[in-house]
């Protein structure tokens, strides 16, 4: 059993996430790459280790190569390398051949996806080019590199009982009604209900977003594995789908970030965009905050209801990258 899943593509960013011309470190199986966005919005990547003496490219800069394009410059001796990994030595006026290999990168929309160099086993899903069709972008928020492995990740995220005990400061959720599991093999949806205990004013008015929250939350989680979880959240004013994003960087360490996208019913939902992603913040630092404080391979040896979703990730996880019979929907 692979525990990065080799064959997965991951999300490594949104183009947002990456200003023109700034160089930005991500990391992806264990090795570093330097990732840069030209003037004419196109995606480059490079190992990040400098095939001269190991600087970190990522902390350099860029340089125009000509109107258009750009190379990534080594902070230490302030080589530039194109997006081939080629570089022109001092006191040469030729490029040298390749000497860093790009990491591949398939651009679709604003999505970054990568197989990180290994043969696909699975396809890239379309859901987020349906969102992005759909629904407008608000922003990203809480990019974090969590030290914890990828299926520690993805159990926390599938776990359906963790909001009243994880999350409880934030929403005051009083318990989780279960409503259905869709067992679609790597696909699948959840749905639930979360009554909130009552909020006091000075509560909502230091977090506005309380407002507009219903006595019960209820949820539709849909599900891409490995990458992507999908919370869909609906209220008068709007209607929002808050992607959560994993990518395993190492055997050990695990980022994850969120997009936010919204449908307005309401001119006040425009304004509300920075509140929501403060909020898909807090979820995801509390989430990190757990994950640190967890004995990894503790044996389990207690079973909740509702643990559906990460029977779910963990079959797949046996599984991959082999085909599924459905066998959870409920
Ligand atoms: S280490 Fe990069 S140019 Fe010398
Ligand atoms: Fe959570």
């Amino acid at each position: 059993m692979s525990q990065m899943l080799q064959g997965a593509p991951w999300l490594l960013a949104h183009t947002s996430m990456l200003s023109a011309n700034q160089p930005r470190k991500i990391s992806l199986y264990g090795t570093d790459y330097v990732l840069w966005k030209d003037s004419a919005g196109n995606i480059n990547s490079l190992p990040n280790a400098c095939p001269h003496m190991g600087a970190m490219l990522s902390e350099g800069w860029c340089e125009k190569t000509d109107r258009q394009t750009s190379a990534v410059v080594c902070p230490f001796h302030a080589l530039a390398f194109d997006r081939d990994g080629c570089t022109v030595l001092p006191g040469s006026n030729k490029k040298t051949l390749p000497q860093l290999t790009p990491l591949e990168l398939i651009v679709q929309n604003d999505f970054i996806w990568s197989y990180g160099g290994y043969e696909p086993k699975m396809p890239i899903p379309t859901i987020l080019n349906e969102i992005a069709e759909q629904y407008t972008f608000i922003g990203h928020t809480a990019d974090t590199s969590v030290t914890t492995d990828l299926l520690s990740m993805l159990l926390n995220m599938h776990d359906y009982n963790h909001q009243n005990g994880t999350h409880r400061p934030l929403f005051r959720i009083e318990e989780v009604q279960f409503e259905q599991f869709i067992d679609d093999g790597y696909r699948s949806h959840a749905f639930y209900n979360m009554p909130t205990a009552a909020t006091s004013l000075s509560e909502k008015l230091t977090n506005p977003i309380l407002l507009t929250l219903p006595k019960v939350l209820t949820a539709h989680l849909e599900n891409h594995f490995p990458s992507l979880v999908i919370f869909y959240g609906q209220s008068v004013l709007g209607k929002v789908a808050q992607i959560h994003i994993f990518v395993p960087e190492s055997e050990t360490q695990t980022r994850t970030y969120v997009l936010m996208y919204g449908i307005s019913k309401h001119p006040l939902f425009n304004s509300l965009g920075k509140q929501f992603l403060n909020l898909a913040k807090v979820v995801v630092e509390q989430d990190s905050a757990i994950l640190s404080k967890i004995y990894p391979h503790t044996p389990q040896r207690i079973k909740l209801n509702n643990e559906v979703g990460m029977d779910w990730v963990r079959r797949n996880f046996e599984q991959f990258p082999e085909a599924i019979e459905p066998n959870l929907s409920r």
